[in-house]
């Protein structure tokens, strides 16, 4: 008999181009997990209205996003890969549980407040039901893994509130869905500049992006934040240089880290040469992706064909899932 698979959800606002941090924080995880679950990938278009409400770029932010999913290796015929607009059943699921989500505790959501002061003259109601959408998104397919990065994890004990007050009220219907990253911390990829994290669309020239040439690379990380380093041995390493080390961990091999980490503790390192080395295999890392990410973008017949293929499976695992919705809360009079 074979097992039945659990369900992998997850999804990325098109506000921007796509960089590192989405990369190790999320995208990394769909493609490790496209192999052993069954998995629903989205591009967050309705979400990012919230913020862009202007849809001039939108069409070729999506197609950027999955494009750039599919050359970071996800597979669209192993995996659902759609635009979350194209599965309707979403809007009303929102509906539904908009009804179980209390002003008070949306309030007190740190992006909220984050975007509210960001952006005084826009605070939509969509800003404040935001997790809410997002718990409409995962549990449309009963998902119970969401491979997301550390930003995310508030909203994802957000939902699981929301779906145990669900669940509650008219039955169990869904799984409680948890952040993931095959058992370890979730991730934050910090900025080049030592303040907070890397991100689409702010703090940019502290971002490293899957579409940045190599020169734009280069120059990104020499200018990343240094000091004159430490003068004696035990000197603790200060955040910027921790986040160095950070970075140099996911695209460098061990002995490059050794060899640095080494040279700073006998208080010899050399911040120019680490750097060169960190930018080097930044290059190396993303280059690849970047050349391939373009190939698929200028290809839109296949892109086209990419969206419509996903948004069939998503469409056809939201409908099962509102039929056991509509069912549970008593809205099926006929
Ligand atoms: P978004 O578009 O901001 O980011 C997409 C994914 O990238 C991760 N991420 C990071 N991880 C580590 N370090 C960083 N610097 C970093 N920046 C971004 C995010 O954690 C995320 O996993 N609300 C979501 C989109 C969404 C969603 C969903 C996610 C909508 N519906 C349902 C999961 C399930 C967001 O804005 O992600």
């Amino acid at each position: 008999m074979q097992l039945k698979k659990d369900i992998v959800m997850s999804g990325i606002r098109p506000t921007g181009f796509l960089h590192l941090g989405n990369y190790f924080g999320a995208v990394r995880n769909y493609v490790r997990m496209q192999e052993e679950y069954q998995c629903f990938f989205m591009v967050a278009d309705l979400h990012s209205l919230t913020t862009h409400p202007d849809t001039q770029d939108l069409r070729q932010h999506v197609s950027r996003v999955i494009a750039e999913n599919i050359a970071c290796g996800l597979d669209p015929d192993k995996v659902a890969l759609y635009c979350q607009s194209h599965v309707r059943e979403t809007a009303e699921l929102y509906l539904y549980l908009n009804m179980l989500a209390y002003m008070g505790e949306l309030e007190k959501t740190t992006t909220f407040k984050d975007k509210a002061r960001l952006q005084p003259d826009n605070v939509n109601a969509g800003l404040l039901t935001y997790p809410v959408l997002m718990t409409a998104d995962i549990i449309l397919h009963r998902a119970s893994l969401v491979p997301v990065g550390k930003d995310q994890e508030q909203h994802l004990e957000m939902a699981r509130n929301f779906v145990k007050r669900f669940n509650h009220r008219y039955g169990e219907v869904f799984p409680e869905p948890a952040a993931f990253n095959f058992g370890e911390d979730l991730l934050k990829v910090p900025s080049l500049d030592g303040s907070g994290k890397m991100s689409k669309s702010e703090n940019q020239l502290a971002t490293l992006y899957l579409a940045d040439d190599d020169e734009m690379i280069r120059k990104k990380v020499m200018k990343s934040k240094t000091d004159s380093g430490p003068l004696s041995p035990g000197t603790p390493m200060p955040d910027f240089i921790e986040n160095l080390f950070l970075l140099m961990k996911l695209v460098s091999a061990p002995e490059v880290i050794d060899h640095f980490k080494g040279t700073y503790q006998a208080c010899t390192i050399r911040y120019g040469d680490m750097k060169k080395q960190l930018a080097e295999d930044m290059v190396a890392f993303i280059g690849p992706i970047r050349e391939r990410a373009e190939r698929i973008r200028n290809d839109s017949s296949y892109l086209r064909q990419v969206m419509e293929q996903g948004a069939e499976k998503a469409r056809a695992s939201a409908r099962e899932t509102m039929l056991a919705v509509r069912e549970a809360m008593g809205l099926n009079y006929y």
